[in-house]
């Protein structure tokens, strides 16, 4: 199994993004995986021009960028792996730009002249499926403690899914992004044992795309549990009024 990660946060290795990449990559390797990373941070992938040069006959499928930027070695290692995960923090409520920028070269991979019916009943135009149907998992990180902050960017990946026909094999959600640092630079370990949980949990996941190629659904739940430590901390966050406590008792955590 060759897993391939596609980190899209503007800090690159230095982010949260990348710590929790690090866990899966932990977790592959240990399962038997080679488990590559993609830091967008660290290539040049420029943004498209929609010149649509790449849907002419002189220059079928052919970016005006070949060869003057890393997209199509980046495609390359697409091709080459069994499996993606596509991990973005959240910008404004959406992808980042650097994953979103990645996305739109795909452009260069489709024939728009070519119209296809999907497994799903959509209709949409040839794009490489060598690229953009494997199978993949996506990673969304965000530092808010609201899941409606995710709620683009996982309505983007399940839509890529159904256009794509990609097996969408994980969804991976963690808010509170800031809270994972207590788990590094607390003297106390044991005070956040949610945090080690869910990195756990990572871990586990990297060794079960690595032995089965999914996430199962009961990890899943484990790495997108809330980090705040509160009874019911889930559900009592829908509620205005507890959301006065929820900022009370993460502020404590802030103020250590
Ligand atoms: C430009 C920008 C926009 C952001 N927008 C949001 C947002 O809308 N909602 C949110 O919860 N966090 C937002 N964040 C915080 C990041 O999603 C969060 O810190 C994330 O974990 C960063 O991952 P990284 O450390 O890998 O870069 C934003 C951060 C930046 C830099």
């Amino acid at each position: 199994m060759h897993i391939l990660s596609i980190n899209g946060s503007h800090r690159g290795e230095k982010g949260w993004t990348h710590a929790l990449l690090s866990r899966l990559k932990t977790g592959a390797a240990s399962a038997g995986a080679s488990f590559e990373m993609i830091t967008l941070a660290k290539v040049k992938i420029n943004r498209c021009l929609g010149c649509r040069k790449c849907q002419t006959v002189e220059q079928h499928l052919e970016c005006v960028y070949a060869e003057k930027d890393d997209a199509a070695a980046v495609f390359a290692q697409m091709k080459a792996a069994d499996l993606l995960i596509f991990a973005t923090p959240i910008y404004m409520m959406t992808l980042s730009g650097l994953m979103k920028t990645l996305f739109d070269r795909f452009y260069s991979t489709m024939d728009v002249n070519d119209m296809r019916l999907s497994a799903h009943g959509l209709i949409h135009h040839h794009i490489n499926p060598a690229i953009s149907s494997k199978p993949f998992v996506s990673l969304i990180c965000w530092s808010n403690l609201e899941s409606a902050s995710a709620a683009n960017a996982a309505h983007y990946f399940r839509t890529y899914a159904r256009f794509m026909e990609a097996p969408h094999v994980g969804e991976l959600f963690r808010n509170g992004t800031p809270l994972l640092d207590y788990a590094h630079d607390h003297p106390d370990q044991t005070r956040f044992p949610r945090i080690h949980r869910v990195y756990q949990a990572y871990e586990q996941a990297g060794r079960e795309l690595a032995a089965r190629g999914r996430i199962s659904s009961q990890t899943q739940r484990h790495a997108n549990q809330e980090l705040i430590s509160l009874p019911a901390f889930g559900l009592l966050k829908r509620f205005v009024p507890i959301k006065r406590i929820v900022i009370r008792e993460t502020q404590k955590m802030f103020d250590g």
